[in-house]
């Protein structure tokens, strides 16, 4: 017997009434807890029974602060013509939506009913739009209800909406892509190809496709990650439509989601290696079996770069450099970097090559079988593995003696594994003609680039970035002209590009930089460049920063708030 009280976290939410079983009941809203928000309990008249159904209305409007939506006003939006509005929950910020018991270890089916005057996706199947009649006495803004079932049970982060002004084309036989009509032919170009091939080596490696369809919608330029593995509908940053089908690997790592951490969910936000760590191995596995092996090495290696990146920026003793980190009384915004992503892939890959690939290929679908629609931590995941592999006596040694709490529990870096180097080889080469250009001029020429996958650009930039003596502002400004880097269509170059240049101090680049800070608020570009421009011109990053401030979705305006001007709040 259970009684008395519900509780539910609730973020900026404006309450009117709460009915449990239809009778109106109390409520109360405890005090914000910074990031966490309010508490509220729903008093239940009558004690209720483990597994006893109950049901509970509550009546609420979002406010200003919420942080998970953002609506962009027509004159925000690519066309002009329609406003706008989109969700991003995860990691905490369902509950800016809708009070919820906010944590991955609870899954629930979902109906959504929305009302909008334009067209409206939601993170489950549609199953059509009708006439609306409203009751008398509310306002209405819309004509039709929309509305989408998830029959598939779903953590609170993975609840999503969107409306504007959208138009659908196919991306292949079970996928479609969404976007603004004016950009839609772009966007299906850019996926069509490699849409299904993407889904048959998930299946491959995996087992089959559980969510019936796999659709993208490309957002507004707004749109604060890469990529949100929302079920149905991935959410996706309009940068990866770069004219090149460059940087279609952001989907396979969406699309991967589909079986780590949409179906198989890290238990709590401390074990988001879980969810991040094997996306991202089977997003590189994705890579092998649709391009070739060195693809795997070589993403592998970008990888590691990232890694790198994110141990020096936070210190190689700091918390966050663990696999399993210790949230209390943090904010999981603060702790995402790109280690869960690549320390989790280096332990995964580490346990590919302990065990064998033949064996360890056997481990994935059981894995994906036995945590199927629930969630689990780090040390179900060792139990799962030693148990699977318990009547194998060679694995089983091996197990037994690998160093379990050192992986999970040690901060910094993890030993770094051998990667297959062909494609790397040529951009460092190129890297180190123009780390010795002072000594040893050469004349840069786009031949040298030739043939080569936008990637191996973003390698050869993010080598020469990081060169103890930045290159000389002109050898920038050549660079920019010769390579094509400075007019690239392809954001991941440009970002790169001006990270070059404003470590060189190179002047040229500033406001270029300015400029693409105001059509861009993908997080992993913005907030890197909001903290080289500073160091530049602190001037122009605050002027800059204040002028796009309605631009930004809220939590990336938050991050870089706090990136410029400290946590103050
Ligand atoms: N689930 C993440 C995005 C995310 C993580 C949002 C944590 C909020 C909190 C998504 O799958 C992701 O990892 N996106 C990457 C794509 C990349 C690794 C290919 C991104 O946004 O850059
Ligand atoms: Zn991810």
């Amino acid at each position: 017997m259970f009684c008395i009280k519900a509780y539910q976290s609730s973020s900026y939410l404006d309450i009117k009434g709460i009915k449990v079983d239809g009778k109106a009941a109390k409520w109360e809203l405890f005090p914000r807890v910074e990031a966490l928000g309010s508490p509220l309990t729903i008093s239940l008249a009558e004690p209720v029974d483990r597994d006893q159904e109950i049901n509970i209305d509550i009546s609420l409007s979002t406010t200003n602060d919420c942080t998970a939506l953002q609506w962009l006003n027509a004159a925000q939006t690519s066309n002009r013509r329609q406003p706008y509005m989109f969700s991003q929950c995860q990691a905490i910020h369902a509950r800016s939506v809708f009070p919820c018991q906010d944590t991955p270890d609870v899954k629930a089916p979902v109906d959504f009913n929305i009302r909008s005057p334009l067209p409206v996706l939601a993170s489950g199947l549609p199953t059509g739009s009708r006439d609306y009649q409203p009751p008398k006495d509310t306002k209405t803004c819309g004509t039709l209800l929309y509305t989408f079932k998830q029959e598939v049970p779903i953590p609170s982060y993975l609840f999503a909406i969107a409306s504007g002004d959208l138009a659908c084309a196919s991306i292949g036989p079970r996928s479609t892509v969404w976007t603004g009509p004016d950009e839609l032919r772009g966007c299906q170009w850019e996926l069509e190809a490699d849409m299904e091939n993407f889904l048959q080596a998930g299946e491959k490696i995996v087992y089959p496709y559980a969510w019936t369809t796999y659709n993208v919608l490309v957002l507004p330029a707004s749109f604060p990650y890469g990529g949100m593995e929302n079920p149905i509908y991935t959410f996706a940053t309009p940068t990866i439509i770069s004219k090149d089908r460059q940087n279609v690997d952001v989907i396979a790592h969406e699309l991967s989601h589909s079986w780590s951490g949409n179906l198989v969910s890290n238990a709590s936000w401390e074990h988001f290696w879980l969810n991040e760590g094997w996306t991202t191995y089977l997003e590189r596995r994705i890579a092998a079996e649709v391009h070739d092996e060195p693809h795997f090495g070589f993403s592998a290696i970008i990888g590691w770069k990232a890694l790198q990146d994110s141990i020096e920026r936070y210190g190689e003793d700091h918390e966050f450099t663990r696999l399993v980190v210790d949230l209390k009384g943090k904010d999981p915004d603060d702790a995402f970097s790109s280690i869960p992503y690549e320390k989790g892939f280096v332990f995964l890959y580490h346990l590919d090559n302990l065990i064998g690939r033949e064996k360890w290929d056997k481990f994935i679908p059981h894995y994906f079988t036995t945590y199927k629609y629930k969630s689990l931590d780090s040390y179900d995941f060792k139990a799962t593995l030693l148990d699977f592999f318990s009547s194998d006596k060679e694995v089983s040694k091996k197990l037994q003696v690998l160093d379990w709490d050192k992986w999970f529990y040690a901060p910094g870096y993890p030993p770094k594994p051998k990667y297959d180097d062909t494609m790397a080889k040529k951009c460092y080469d190129l890297a180190t003609r123009w780390q010795n250009m002072v000594s040893k001029p050469f004349e840069p020429k786009r031949s040298d680039i030739d043939n080569w996958f936008a990637q191996q650009s973003y390698v050869f930039l993010e080598r020469v970035m990081n060169f103890d003596k930045p290159l000389r502002s002109e050898d920038v400004e050549k660079m920019g002209e010769e390579y094509g880097y400075a007019s690239s269509a392809n954001v991941e170059i440009l970002f790169r590009y001006f990270a070059v240049g404003l470590k060189a101090r190179c002047k040229s680049v500033y406001q270029p930089t300015s400029e693409l800070l105001g059509k861009v608020g993908r997080m992993k570009f913005v907030r890197p460049l909001f903290r080289e421009l500073e160091k530049c011109d602190r001037e122009l990053a605050i002027r800059t920063f204040e002028q796009n401030r309605e631009f930004y979705h809220p939590i990336c305006r938050q991050m870089v708030e706090k990136d410029l001007f400290g946590d103050k709040k």
